[in-house]
Parts: structure tokens; sequence; C-alpha cells
């Protein structure tokens, strides 16, 4: 609950390549946050069911995640970056951001990453039919989930101070 945290946890979330470890992690240092990767938390500490080779990603244990993150996000303080939401409790986070870019701007970053092209036509597609924030929107109150463009330098740093002000104001609500 967060009536138990005498910090803010958040979770940046959105199509992949949509900005999310960038304005996370500068969030994160900013606020003086823990910074939590998600995909490298998998990665490193093995929380995953095997490597899906067509698509170039893990496949999810999500009770082995969820078992590893429950303390820390416990305590608060944590920017929490990944792909999707629905895996994790509703209770862990106060407020949920959706990263939004525009087609054309978010093909040309996939492109630069070199993904294969079955990757790249999948993850348009999900951003041209906004999966993560319905899936946001069904799993979260709405009231806590904020959709943000990140199409530009500038969308980062507006995004950025906007959410050091927005746990400024929560910690200022707690006392
Ligand atoms: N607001 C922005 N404006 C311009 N470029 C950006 C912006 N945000 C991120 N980028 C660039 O886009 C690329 C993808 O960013 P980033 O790695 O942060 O995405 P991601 O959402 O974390 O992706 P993934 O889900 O695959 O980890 C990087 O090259 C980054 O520098
Ligand atoms: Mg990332």
């Amino acid at each position: 609950m967060s009536s138990e945290r005498n910090l803010p946890n958040i979770l940046i979330t959105g199509t992949p390549g949509t900005g999310k470890s960038t304005l996370a992690e500068l969030a994160a240092q900013d606020a003086g946050l823990s910074y939590i990767n998600v995909g490298t938390l998998v990665k490193e500490r093995l929380l995953h069911e095997g490597y899906d080779e067509d698509y170039q990603s893990y496949i999810l244990d999500d009770d082995k995640v969820i078992d590893e993150m429950e303390e820390q996000m416990s305590k608060g303080g944590n920017i929490v970056d990944f792909h999707s939401c629905e895996l994790f409790p509703e209770r862990w986070f106060d407020l949920i951001l959706v990263l939004r870019t525009d087609n054309t701007i978010l093909y040309d970053r996939l492109v630069a990453r070199n993904y294969p092209q079955n990757k790249i036509t999948e993850n348009i597609e999900c951003e041209i039919f906004q999966v993560v924030l319905e899936e946001a929107r069904e799993s979260y109150a709405p009231e806590k989930v904020v959709e943000l463009q990140s199409n530009s330098v500038d969308d980062m740093d507006s995004n950025a101070s906007r959410i050091e002000k927005w746990i400024e104001d929560w910690k200022a609500r707690k006392q």
C-alpha cells in the first residue's frame, strides 16, 4: 500500500524504443530514486524460461520477477522500466507513465538498433494499436495512468521535469 511507503514507486512503460530507459535513468538520477530495468534484471538473475530466437527476447517467469522485486518495491523510491505492465501487482505503483512515439520516429529508432524485420513490424503495430496504453488502463486505476509523448529531446526534458515535480508533490502530500 502506498501509505506504508515514504517514497513513491513509478512505472515507466511503453513499446520498445519509445525511450523508457533514457527517461527512467534521467528521472531517477534527478530525483535520487533507484532505477530498476526489469529486462536487465531478468537476464542477470535468470528470471526467465528461455530465449525466443525469433523475437530475440527472453520469455519471462512472472512469479520469479515479482518475488525478486517485492522487497525493494515495498520500500518505495523506485523507478521501474519495462515494456509491459500487467504482470506487476497493482499496489506497487503510484504512477504509471506510458511513453508514446510517432510511428516514423519509432521506426527509425528500431532500424538503428538493427532489429529483425519481424520485431520492427511487431513493435510498430504495438504502438499503432496502443497496446501498452490499453494494458495499463486495464491493469491500474485510470487516474494513475498518464500518457507522455516521447518524440524529441525536448519531450524527454519536459517529461523528466514533470516526473520530478510529481515526486515532490507526492512527498508533500505525505507529510
Ligand atoms: N525523447 C527522445 N527523443 C529522441 N530520442 C530518444 C528519446 N528517448 C529515447 N531516444 C533514443 O531512442 C532510442 C531508444 O531509447 P531507449 O533505449 O531509452 O528506449 P526503451 O524504451 O528503453 O527501449 P527498450 O524497450 O527496447 O529497452 C535510443 O537511441 C535513445 O537515445
Ligand atoms: Mg530500455
